[in-house]
């Protein structure tokens, strides 16, 4: 019997530790040279910019993460531990018109191999290539989070 190729998954996040735990797991299973398009949903303050944030730390990226919500897109050079590539970070709130696609020259970052991380993917949907990985995540009246993630299998696998 094969393994199907999309599994899923269910994740609880409690604080911030424990988002902490998943992005070094993913870290781990997206070595040794992170090459993925990964969507993060969920509502305004679900939690998309924090795990980001925390995936590029595990990978081991230094200095100021900052939300890409003004800029659209903020890249990082991976260090040689990670595999040297580049890692971008897309929020697209605020993308609206498809031709920013090509003036921005988001087409060839795509078509590129790297990391890329997508706030908000929904907003570019007709734009964006399949995702290797997409993070549901819900927030819950207690502030834990509830995540579904859905995906290849060997980056599930990695998660639990
Ligand atoms: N896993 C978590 N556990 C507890 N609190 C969290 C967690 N993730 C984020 N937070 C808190 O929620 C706040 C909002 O998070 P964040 O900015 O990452 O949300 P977002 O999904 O990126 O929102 P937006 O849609 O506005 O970009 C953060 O300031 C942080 O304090
Ligand atoms: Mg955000």
């Amino acid at each position: 019997m094969h393994l199907p190729a999309i599994l899923e998954t269910q994740l609880l996040w409690a604080d911030e530790p424990a988002a902490q735990a998943t992005a070094e797991k993913l870290a781990a299973a997206l070595l040794p040279s992170p090459n993925a398009l990964i969507e993060l949903h969920g509502p305004l303050g679900a939690g998309k910019t924090t795990f980001t944030r925390l995936l590029l730390r595990a990978l081991g990226v230094e200095g100021r993460i900052k939300s890409p919500s003004y800029a659209v897109m903020e890249s990082y050079e991976l260090p040689g531990s990670a595999g040297g590539g580049v890692a971008s970070h897309f929020d697209f709130y605020r993308f609206g018109d498809p031709r920013e696609w090509e003036d921005a020259g988001f087409r060839e970052v795509f078509a590129a191999p790297g990391l890329k991380l997508c706030e908000w993917p929904e907003k570019a949907a007709g734009q964006l290539p399949p995702a290797d990985l997409q993070l549901f995540i819900e927030l819950m009246p207690d502030d834990s989070r509830r995540v579904r993630a859905v995906g290849a299998a060997h980056l599930i696998q990695g998660l639990k």
